[in-house]
């Protein structure tokens, strides 16, 4: 953070090749199609033949095995062992789900249900503890190969999500996320993913969540990596998440698309957003979309590229008023638009739940240090009529899913969208019923938005296949289609009712009622 604008872009400079590919928005195909279409019409209420189910899981929320093969401490093991206090119950991830003995367990669930792909993140410090090749982990190459064979043998196609939260502690000394560096390390990461696995992985996704992990490890500084810098440090993560995407997708275009024909995306999260009253226009909507999902979708998915011209001059706006010479939002150059601008095959998106808002009528002057919800600078609230799920941030609002899937058409000209996550919490019973009703809501919302409003989606993934670590909720929340006993060492896999609805899903290709 203390480096010269010049010797940033030095930096930045020598990693990014010169020239510009665009993105061919090349679909993945997760699903067989079969030979006879299941109903592609608005009078049948079925999902489309070429629509894919699957589920989601990351490393750090299920494999346990923290330290074993040689494996280095991510940023989340840092956290969670030198901040039990932290975490609900001091709980960690240790252990998990035990996946990293146990994944042909969860690939048992898998094919039970009848998922046809298997959303799963690789985690960094497992096959690289110090960042790149110096540190290669051939025992943590071998786990994964077994995963992703095992997964076609059963005919469940992987997709690889390569960072999930959990930054190798070795390249977070080096600044993580907030320092340019960061993109070199992590094409050196993803060459050693393509190399390795790109002969089976044909999905991969760069980033999960970039606007939780940046906003919450880089700027309010609650989650890991517990960096407190609010206003400047989100903003630097976020620059170097769509730096470092750019050229892993450019990088698989040069060195791998040819021989692999797979396809390069990042998943976003985001939610929907309503008026809080009748003094709440259009804009103030719009302007909460444009700070959330616009940050990272802008500069990747719309004609111009570069971040929303609404935060670029608002965030110039307020550093000036805090008397900086620059402003926090980092500056893209016209050459780096280009690079990011259409660097991903598809958009993934993680859709939980919405928010009411207004302006928040305060002056910019005023009150508390800066901050990318400060520059929003507007107020979120809830419908009263919103149920809950147990996590104290998941309202129900299945109508939300469709009105973001309606915003990419009009915003970014419909892009191909693969729904990465979507799920409920509770506190972990087998007769989940409101985990069903949950999903039957937004299954409707997703086939209206895809039979009626012609969105462009491809898939559906749901969060999550097993019971798993929640980060700061620790095991108190699940999100599971399919039970863990966390105090038994064996950690079963039990089936829920709602892996029954899926089954029932995926076969029929309608919602049962
Ligand atoms: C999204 C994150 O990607 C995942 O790690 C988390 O467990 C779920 N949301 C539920 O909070």
């Amino acid at each position: 953070m203390k480096l010269t604008i010049i010797g940033y872009w030095l930096l930045v400079g020598i990693f990014l090749p010169s020239y510009v590919v665009q993105g061919t928005h090349n679909t993945p195909r997760l699903v067989a199609v079969p030979a006879a279409p299941i109903g592609d019409g608005v009078d049948v209420r079925k999902f489309p033949s070429y629509f894919a189910f699957g589920a989601a899981t990351a490393a750090y929320q299920i494999e346990g095995g923290w330290n074993e093969d040689g494996k280095g401490a991510s940023v989340w093991d840092t956290l969670t062992h030198q901040h039990p206090e932290l975490v609900v119950d001091r709980a960690n991830g240790d252990v998990a789900a035990d996946s990293y003995h146990r994944f042909r367990e969860d690939i048992a669930a898998l094919e039970e249900v009848g998922f046809s792909f298997y959303r799963f993140s690789i985690s960094w410090s497992r096959i690289l503890p110090e960042g790149d090749l110096s540190s290669l982990r051939l025992a943590g190459i071998q786990y994964y190969n077994n995963l992703i064979n095992s997964l076609l043998e059963a005919n469940i196609t992987p997709v690889v999500t390569m960072l999930h939260y959990d930054v190798p502690q070795y390249v977070q000394n080096l600044g993580g996320l907030a320092s340019p560096l960061f993109v070199q390390y992590f094409k050196i990461y993803a060459d050693t993913l393509f190399r390795y696995f790109g002969d089976r992985v044909k999905v991969w996704i760069t980033h999960n969540e970039p606007w939780d992990f940046c906003v919450t490890g880089y700027g309010s500084g609650t989650e890991g990596p517990l960096v407190h810098a609010p206003g400047v440090g989100e903003y630097l993560c976020a620059h170097h998440v769509l730096l470092s995407h750019a050229t892993v997708f450019h990088l698989y275009d040069e060195k791998y698309r040819k021989e692999q024909a797979g396809s390069v995306g990042i998943t976003l999260s985001g939610r929907f957003f309503y008026p809080a009253n009748s003094k709440t226009g259009p804009d103030v909507v719009d302007r909460a979309l444009q700070y959330q999902l616009g940050w990272f979708a802008h500069p990747l998915f719309s004609g111009a590229g570069g971040y929303p011209p609404l935060m670029v001059q608002e965030i110039a706006d307020h550093s000036l008023r805090e008397n900086r010479t620059m402003s926090r939002l980092p500056e893209m150059s016209d050459e780096i638009k280009q690079f990011i601008r259409g660097s991903a095959d598809f958009l993934g998106y993680n859709y939980y739940s919405s928010r009411l808002v207004e302006l928040d009528k305060r002056d910019y002057n005023e009150s508390s240090p800066p901050s990318v919800e400060k520059d929003t600078g507007v107020l979120y609230s809830v419908d009263r009529s919103w149920k809950r799920a147990k996590s104290s941030w998941l309202y129900v609002v299945p109508k939300g899913l469709r009105g973001v899937l309606n915003w990419f058409k009009k915003e970014y000209n419909n892009p191909p969208v693969l729904i990465t996550e979507n799920g409920y919490s509770d506190d972990g019973q087998l007769e989940d019923h409101e985990r069903i009703d949950f999903y039957r809501s937004h299954l409707t919302q997703l086939l209206d938005a895809i039979l009626i409003d012609k969105c462009n989606v491809f898939g559906f993934t749901t969060w999550s296949i097993v019971d798993n670590f929640e980060w700061l909720r620790g095991y108190s929340e699940k999100f599971g289609l399919y039970h863990v006993n966390f105090s038994s060492s064996n950690r079963e896999r039990v089936p829920k009712l709602s892996s029954k609805f899926f089954k029932t899903v995926i076969q029929s290709g309608t919602i049962p009622t």
